[in-house]
């Protein structure tokens, strides 16, 4: 039943109920986390044999020997494997380290002195960046770090509202860039569709010269069915446009095989690319190219990579399904929150009704349940509705998720049927 359907008399005995569960769940002493998204050890233990591939093997076919200094752009090797992961020329690619957060972080901090510049002669406003809401706190993090302000838009099924981002473009020049998980997206595991895609690649016409379409390719293979979420080439689509150097295309594979030693790529533009690396080699003369080499033997290929994230499907798939299962549960049918079904990615994310998501997770965190703080998916930290909650079901055994889990939807019936009685007072 609707809780909203509900008489005074019948939510104060759920809540006497819920609060029983509650109590009950806080006798056990629980010490769960449903913040980290990031891989299981069973997902890292995937990867193992990257250890010792190299078997005292160093040299690369043009006699490079990847021990040593040099070659910021990546081996030529990794290069096409991160092009076939990007699906953009090998040309357009950089292999960097480990991180593309720290690529996203290096490419803002090079476009700066240019953005600047664009502005008016000796102007002091803030450079703006356009931020689809929910998204990945760490790009607003960067933001925040040099002192862009972000305008939120919101995140539809199919991408963000481009309608509200062209308005904004057209009215706003300080806007220099916009933040983009197109694929499998954090948190919500939406794809932006062709129609979206198409639009992105005419905003740099809107937008004028240096805008910087981040897109942050994070899940490009992490599917959860056999279906395929199919992503349109922005690249491609760019590149007839004329507009190829308002896009960054980023991806890692940090959830592919080690997430604190995979290798990150960046690809745009060959015009942006050699900009950038005559920045980047300001404070790097290469990066690890033995680890680059270590992903080529292991990795080599779209088709072994697809091979290598269904075995991490079949570990996190059931993760998913739990997930679903307990939500629909306990929570469907009652119109007191909505939440995605992630065909791929890493996320659930989940609204409570307005107003509630702070309580929910404060009630959850008092008796051994840590969830993402409520507004982490907003710039500033700030979800303006405070409904938004982001779910990591990846790292957790099963047992251990379905436990939070179980505590969470007490906790945010509990919170609801608090909220609605207060109401009614
Ligand atoms: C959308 C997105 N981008 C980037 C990252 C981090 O990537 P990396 O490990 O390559 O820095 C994450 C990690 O959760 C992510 O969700």
């Amino acid at each position: 039943m609707e809780f909203s359907q509900m008489n005074r008399e019948q939510l104060s005995a759920l809540q006497a109920s819920l609060r029983d569960q509650y109590e009950s769940f806080k006798q056990a002493n629980l010490n769960l986390d449903l913040t980290r998204g990031k891989p299981a050890a069973e997902q890292l233990d995937l990867s193992n044999a990257l250890d010792g591939i190299l078997e005292g093997f160093y040299l690369l076919q043009d006699g490079t020997d990847v021990r040593n200094y040099g070659g910021i752009l990546g081996i030529p090797e990794a290069r096409q494997l991160a092009a076939a992961f990007l699906e953009v020329d090998a040309s357009e690619v950089l292999v960097g380290g480990n991180s593309s957060l720290t690529l996203m972080f290096n490419y803002i901090d090079h476009m700066l002195p240019t953005w600047r510049k664009d502005l008016s002669e000796g102007g002091t406003e803030r450079l703006k960046f356009i931020c689809p809401v929910p998204g990945y706190d760490r790009h607003f993090t960067i933001c925040e770090h040099f002192g862009i302000e972000m305008l939120n838009v919101p995140l539809l099924d199919g991408g963000p509202d481009m309608d509200q981002v062209e308005a904004l473009l057209r009215a706003d020049p300080l806007i220099k860039g916009i933040w983009c998980v197109p694929k499998y997206s954090n948190p919500t595991g939406h794809t932006y569709s062709d129609a979206v895609v198409d639009r992105f690649a005419k905003l740099a016409d809107i937008a004028g010269a240096h805008f910087t379409i981040l897109w942050d390719n994070a899940y490009t293979v992490h599917h959860l069915e056999d279906t395929h979420e199919q992503l349109k080439n922005l690249m491609t689509t760019a590149r007839q446009q004329h507009t190829q150097d308002s896009v960054v295309i980023l991806g890692s594979t940090s959830k592919v095989t080690f997430a604190g030693a995979g290798v990150a790529f960046l690809a745009t533009s060959p015009t942006n690319l050699k900009t950038f690396e005559k920045f980047l080699s300001a404070s790097v003369i290469g990066y690890d190219k033995v680890n680059q080499l270590r992903h080529v033997r292991f990795l080599q290929d779209s088709q072994h990579i697809a091979a290598h994230m269904v075995k991490h499907r079949n570990i996190i798939k059931p993760k998913f399904d739990l997930t679903q299962q307990i939500l629909t549960q306990h929570l469907a049918g009652k119109g007191i929150a909505t939440w995605t079904q992630p065909r791929g990615g890493y996320f659930v994310s989940l609204d409570t009704l307005p107003g509630l998501a702070t309580e929910v997770i404060r009630q959850a965190a008092a008796i051994g349940v840590k969830l993402t703080p409520a507004g982490a998916t907003f710039p500033y930290g700030v979800d303006p509705s405070n409904s938004n909650i982001r779910i990591a079901p990846t790292f957790p055994a099963l047992g251990s998720l379905q436990r939070a889990l179980e505590v969470f939807v007490v906790c945010l019936q509990l919170v609801t049927v608090n909220h609605f009685l207060s109401d009614q007072r």
